[in-house]
């Protein structure tokens, strides 16, 4: 759906966005995720055909973003909810939506019915008629989310969509993206909130500036840190840390009475350390797996990259 090839944005002298390389396939949830500054916002205009690039190339379903011609028929395959949402502020709710909705040539029914169904669903439908200068920025955030979804694009750019929301109306954005990849739609989510990437992203690629690295919120965490196996035993002597030595762990330490090792795959490796410490005469009372969060990988991708 999304096909990246070195693109590259400069600004003057500073380099927003490095020599991007990725795809996003059809009716993935794709979380690009980094700290201020990233480079987030300024890929998306990119990819949205907002603005230029400076090198390299993007393609949407097959449509070049460098080509006037095709940035029309991107244009209105996507839907966009920038960062700052940009109403007309003396138009009321409702007529905001009917602007956009005529602006891409929606069919009068399907946009009517759109804005009816997405206003309810987001609880704004009592609040149609009022102007949206008065509307506080969550509920602004709202409505550039209809904004974008009235004439049913396949793909979806949302650019740190909860950023302004309440926790209760967080979810309801969280809940539409998802049923909106139930629907077969494509999301690239720009977020720099590790939690909401985790729960709602099949991939996360993290950037800044340049791509560091991209993977399954899973995968992530393992290809960074590996797991830990924590065995605890009744006590611990010198002959049981020798067993665990002998086979020879990558990193192990430690804590009271548990052991704390550093393994790749702990299915393979767990029986073999369980093994060794009882035949030392260790008498084991747990074992279990110990993950890091996804937020101390992130944490340190980006410190390991600056
Ligand atoms: N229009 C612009 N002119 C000059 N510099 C810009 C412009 N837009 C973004 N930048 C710079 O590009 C870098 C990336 O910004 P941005 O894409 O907004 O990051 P993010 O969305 O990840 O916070 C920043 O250093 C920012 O200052
Ligand atoms: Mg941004």
């Amino acid at each position: 759906m999304i096909d990246v090839q070195n693109l590259t944005k400069r600004f003057g002298d500073t380099t927003a966005v490095d020599s991007l390389t990725f795809h996003v396939d059809e009716g993935e949830i794709f979380g690009f995720l980094g700290p201020n500054g990233a480079g987030k916002t300024t890929t998306v205009r990119m990819l949205c055909c907002l603005i230029s690039s400076s090198g390299g190339a993007a393609k949407i379903a097959g449509f070049d973003t460098a080509s006037d011609e095709d940035s029309l028929m991107i244009r209105k395959m996507i839907g966009f909810v920038p960062d700052n949402v940009g109403l007309y502020e003396e138009l009321t709710a409702y007529e905001n939506l009917e602007l956009y909705g005529r602006l891409y040539e929606c069919p009068t029914p399907q946009r009517q019915a759109n804005i009816e169904s997405y206003l309810k669903m987001l609880d704004l439908w009592e609040k149609k008629d009022r102007p949206a200068g008065g509307f506080s920025k969550g509920m602004k955030q709202k409505l550039a989310l209809i904004r974008a979804l009235i004439h049913d694009p396949q793909l979806l750019f949302f650019d740190e969509p909860t950023a302004n929301l309440d926790p209760e109306s967080t979810k309801v954005v969280r809940d539409l993206i998802l049923e909106l990849k139930q629907q077969g739609r494509t999301i690239f989510l720009n977020t720099h909130d590790l939690d909401e990437a985790q729960r709602i992203c099949d991939r996360i690629g993290i950037i800044n500036t340049k791509l560091l690295t991209i993977n399954s919120p899973e995968q992530l965490k393992q290809s960074i840190w590996g797991s830990q196996t924590v065995i605890q035993l009744e006590r611990i002597d010198e002959g049981l840390l020798d067993a665990v030595r002998q086979r020879h762990p990558k990193n192990f330490s430690v804590e009271g009475n548990r052991i704390i090792i550093d393994v790749d795959d702990p299915q393979k490796e767990n029986p073999g350390y369980v093994s060794a410490l009882i035949a030392a005469g260790g008498s084991i009372q747990s074992v279990t797996e110990s993950n890091p969060d996804l937020e101390e990988a992130y944490l340190k991708i980006i410190k390991d990259s600056e």
